[in-house]
């Protein structure tokens, strides 16, 4: 039988900082090694046919850390966007989700021309979730279906959140051995397929991608009905 390729998959990119504790480094090391698998791990979805990853890079809770860990990983979008030009070769449509109000100038900046240089690529869409939160983005969805005076029921309030233009998400991965959803994109992984490893996000491979596609293949996605 083919293997089904999920059309969204999410993955919160976790255990950066315990990586480099394991290795007797500073935890922003951590965060140099796992911005590092970003490209690679999405042109590796891409070839295999992946419409849409979403990867979580910096929760609405993540201001909680230290100032220096903060201001380090605010660079991430910077850093990104050195490399612009193979975003745009490599056929990938760059789309952020999260507040935008909180985070520096430049930082905002660089994700806009990202966005802009990548819009009329036709690859896979690589959505950067940064300074996102789910109940945030539940509670803008909210405001703005009162300011449009919209009726609410289910539709509604799906249509209104930053993801709705994405299919849902079909398979959720998260590294780093914790099994919580942190605020992650609840409602769009109402019916995903939940996959955790122990491995670090900076140990995680293109295999570990694999392999949890693989297991996501022997799911029976019921959604609720009956499937023999
Ligand atoms: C990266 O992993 C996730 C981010 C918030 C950037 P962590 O920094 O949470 O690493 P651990 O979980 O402390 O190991
Ligand atoms: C979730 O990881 C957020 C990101 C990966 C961006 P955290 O490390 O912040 O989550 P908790 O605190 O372990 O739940
Ligand atoms: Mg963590």
């Amino acid at each position: 039988m083919e293997r089904r390729v999920p059309a969204h998959i999410a993955i919160i990119l976790d255990g950066n900082g315990r990586w480099a504790k394991a290795r007797g480094k500073i935890r922003i090391e951590g965060h140099t090694v796992g911005y590092k698998k970003i490209e690679p791990i999405s042109l590796y979805a891409q070839s295999l046919g992946v419409k849409v990853l979403s990867l979580y890079c910096f929760s609405t809770e993540n201001w909680n850390r230290p100032n220096l860990e903060v201001k380090f990983l605010m660079n991430i979008p910077i850093e990104m966007e050195k490399n612009i030009q193979r975003y745009i070769k490599n056929n990938i449509v760059v789309k952020v989700s999260g507040r935008k109000e909180k985070m520096p100038k430049a930082t905002l900046q660089s994700f806009e021309h990202i966005v802009d240089a990548t819009k009329n690529n036709t690859g896979m869409v690589l959505n950067i979730c940064f300074d996102y939160g789910s109940l945030y983005d539940i509670s803008e969805a909210i405001k703005k279906i009162k300011e449009d005076d919209a009726v609410i029921d289910e539709n509604t309030i799906y249509k209104y959140l930053s993801t709705s233009e994405f299919p849902k998400v079909d398979l959720l991965i998260r590294p780093g051995g914790e099994k919580r959803l942190s605020n992650y994109l609840l409602l769009e992984s109402a019916y995903a397929e939940l996959y955790f490893l122990d491995k670090y996000w900076p140990d995680f491979s293109e295999d570990d991608l694999d392999k949890a596609i693989d297991e996501y293949n022997h799911r029976n996605r019921r959604y609720g009905g009956i499937k023999e």
